[in-house]
């Protein structure tokens, strides 16, 4: 069955590079992105985890835990980790799901048989404190993502739960925002938004962002 935004994310019990992992106990209250990649000792995947090690920093800034998975062994993980350091310049940080008997990859749908029928696509799960996804994304096995994109997202998800706006096209973080279209109270938006805003039309309405 597959997996919509606002659903709770699966629960499961699974092999790793950091050993056993119960993935919501794993998470804790914290935010998680869970990635699959189709195979150790390839090439898209190799830059991928070095990559995602790159910028394990700024997911930590913003309370989200990363966690990659494929259908390979932990043996075989670990073992593809010193070229990931070697050809990428950073060591994996983050755990490795070992989904040999691809109970994760059944459970989030990972495989899709018309592409091919044993490995996993290239899935995202942003998943949020509440264990609820927030957001999701397959890529084929020959496009490496952009994982700059999905810090993005994130940043468009924490800023629009906390405030009553919405992000637009091409929005990064200190960009002007725009205001949702159901507020439409003037006391409340000159409360919540004290730089004003420029309204475009009346239901494209943008501001400054309101936390910077
Ligand atoms: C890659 O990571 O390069 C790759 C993996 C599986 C199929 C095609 C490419």
């Amino acid at each position: 069955m597959s997996i919509r935004l606002g659903d709770v994310a699966p629960d499961f019990e699974q092999d790793s590079t950091a050993g056993r992992i119960k993935f919501h106990e794993w998470m804790g209250d914290q935010w998680a992105v869970l990635f699959s990649h189709p195979k150790d000792f390839t090439p898209v995947c190799t830059t991928e985890l070095g990559e995602v090690a790159r910028l394990k920093g700024e997911f930590e800034k913003r309370g989200v835990k990363v966690i990659g998975l494929s259908v390979d062994p932990v043996s075989d993980h670990n073992a593809w980790a010193g070229d990931i350091e070697e050809t990428q310049g950073h060591a994996l940080n983050f755990p490795l799901l070992a989904d040999a008997d691809r109970k994760v990859a059944q459970l989030y749908d990972m495989i899709h048989p018309n592409a091919n029928d044993t490995l996993t696509v290239r899935s995202v799960f942003v998943i949020d404190a509440n264990k609820k996804v927030r957001l999701s994304l397959t890529y084929p096995a020959s496009t490496g993502r952009n994982f700059e994109e999905i810090l993005r997202t994130i940043d468009s998800l924490q800023l629009t739960d906390n405030h009553k706006v919405a992000t637009p096209v091409n929005w990064k973080d200190g960009d002007d925002v725009i205001i949702v279209p159901a507020l439409q109270d003037e006391a409340e938006i000159k409360q919540r938004f004290p730089k004003g805003y420029k309204a475009l039309k009346p239901y494209l309405r943008v501001t400054p962002q309101p936390n910077r």
